[in-house]
């Protein structure tokens, strides 16, 4: 059985943790393969809402859950949440921690902090919580993995080598308080006692369920165009959000992933700094931040909106080899009689390009082309399929397709489970029933 992809396809919160909750269901297996605490990842259902940071969302479908070695986690995050999951009846037994995964130390969210202090109107905007200097640590092979949580003697000297190094930096560089050495080590052997049920083998898991014809749903956090190799560097995360790291990240062969889904809003947002061709000014920005609660998960930022980007998108597309896209919150354009679309770019030299620009300088310059779609101005709470879509709204879907040559496969069209619409074959996204050579190998 092959794996299936959930990637975001713009800058992050485009509804990935509602869509995977859906399409785990009808999987066996759901990974998370990069990212940390920075996700902040949305499912209301039966009234009750669940904002996950760690865990992917399949823990509330009951599935075995994989948090992969591409990770960063922050424990004390992740313990708060696992608490907050079974004081709310949520089972956690079944979730699996890499080894490998790197741990967030606190001098990581104490440089995180203090490094766009220092950048000031310069900052990235990042969530604060240590992302960029774990996954910098990692690179530089200082880092402190989810395995030396297990031995209490080679935590200790790994902190004591780290503190040597980053004590110097915060004091002088940052002019920050240190950090003692007994006060972190004895944090983290606390933290270990908790975790320890959780760390297994996580490459080898997914390759037994792969192998055993189970249906495996691997999600990305973030967005394509937060990918520190081919997003809107350096208004970037520091990890790979892109579908083929999903791979590299939980350990198996790139040939595993035969679908990928791509999640995007109907409109667009981004929190944090950087360029954002379509963001609209003034009041209607308001309106689509209003009507689409767009605000943080993680840090209650205002989410900066714009209308639907598909020069973006289209490059997204190319990037992750999206094979079907879940177009969320349409309902949250509903109201709007006139809805521009981004359809090319106007750059410095006054040409128009239909591809998303290669240099940064182009793509900080460029004005979006818009074509102008007819609202539809009806509420959708009652639509219960595809093809009872109000006409004008059933334009916009195919307007998009025509544009990108994908399919949508999902629409969303409110924040609660259940409302999204299929044209069916939700097991066939899921992964299932869909044989490759590797099943039977
Ligand atoms: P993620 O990080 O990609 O999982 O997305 P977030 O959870 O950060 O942000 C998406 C927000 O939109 C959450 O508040 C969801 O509950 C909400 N949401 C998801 N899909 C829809 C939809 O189709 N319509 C509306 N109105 N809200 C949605
Ligand atoms: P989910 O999984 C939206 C943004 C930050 C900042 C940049 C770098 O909920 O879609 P970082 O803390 O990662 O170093 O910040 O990336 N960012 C997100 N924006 N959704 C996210 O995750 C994000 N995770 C990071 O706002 O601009
Ligand atoms: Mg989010």
């Amino acid at each position: 059985m092959p794996a299936t992809v959930i990637v975001g396809a713009q800058w992050g919160d485009e509804g990935k943790g509602k869509i995977v909750d859906l399409l785990a269901a009808h999987a066996d297996l759901v990974c998370r393969y990069q990212g940390g605490p920075n996700a902040g990842n949305t499912i209301v259902t039966d009234g009750q809402t669940f904002k996950l940071r760690h865990v992917p969302s399949g823990i509330l479908r009951g599935k075995t859950c994989v948090i992969g070695a591409g990770c960063v986690i922050d424990p004390e995050i992740l313990i708060a949440e696992l608490d907050g999951l079974e004081a709310r009846g949520v089972a956690t037994k079944a979730i699996c921690l890499s080894g490998n995964a790197h741990l967030i130390m606190p001098w990581h969210i104490a440089i995180d902090g203090a490094a766009e202090r220092r950048l000031g109107r310069l900052q990235i905007g990042t969530t604060r919580r240590g992302i960029g200097p774990a996954y910098a640590d990692k690179a530089a092979r200082l880092g402190i993995r989810v395995q030396d949580l297990l031995e209490p003697k080679i935590l200790r000297q790994k902190i004591e080598t780290a503190l040597t190094e980053k004590n110097v930096w915060l004091e002088r560089v940052y002019g920050s308080e240190p950090f003692a050495l007994d006060d972190v080590a004895g944090r983290y052997e606390r933290y270990a006692g908790r975790l320890r049920p959780y760390v297994a083998d996580t490459s080898l898991l997914v390759h037994r369920a792969l192998k055993n014809g189970l249906s495996v749903l691997l999600s990305g956090a973030q967005g394509s165009l937060l990918d520190l190799d081919h997003g809107t560097y350096p208004f970037v995360t520091s990890s790979n959000p892109l579908a083929a790291a999903a791979a590299t990240s939980l350990g198996i062969g790139p040939n595993r992933i035969e679908a990928v889904i791509g999640v995007a809003k109907a409109y667009v947002t981004r929190v944090g700094e950087g360029p954002f061709p379509t963001e609209i000014e003034g009041p209607d920005g308001a309106r689509v931040r209003e009507l689409g609660g767009e605000f943080g998960t993680v840090t209650g930022r205002e989410r900066r909106c714009g209308w639907l980007d598909l020069v973006a998108l289209r490059y997204t597309i190319r990037l992750n080899g999206i094979t079907a896209l879940a177009l969320t919150k349409l309902d949250v354009l509903s109201s709007f009689a006139r809805l521009p679309v981004c359809v090319g770019y106007r750059l410095r030299d006054g040409s128009e390009t239909t591809e998303f620009p290669a240099h940064q300088s182009d793509f900080h310059h460029c004005r979006p082309v818009y074509e102008t779609l007819s609202g539809w101005q009806r509420g959708l709470e009652t639509v219960e399929d595809l093809a009872a879509l109000p006409d004008a709204a059933r334009r916009y879907l195919a307007f998009i397709e025509r544009q990108l040559e994908v399919e949508i496969s999902l629409v969303g069209t409110g924040a609660g489970r259940e409302q999204v619409l299929s044209g069916g074959g939700l097991e066939a996204l899921a992964g299932r029933g869909v044989a490759t050579p590797h099943a039977r190998s």
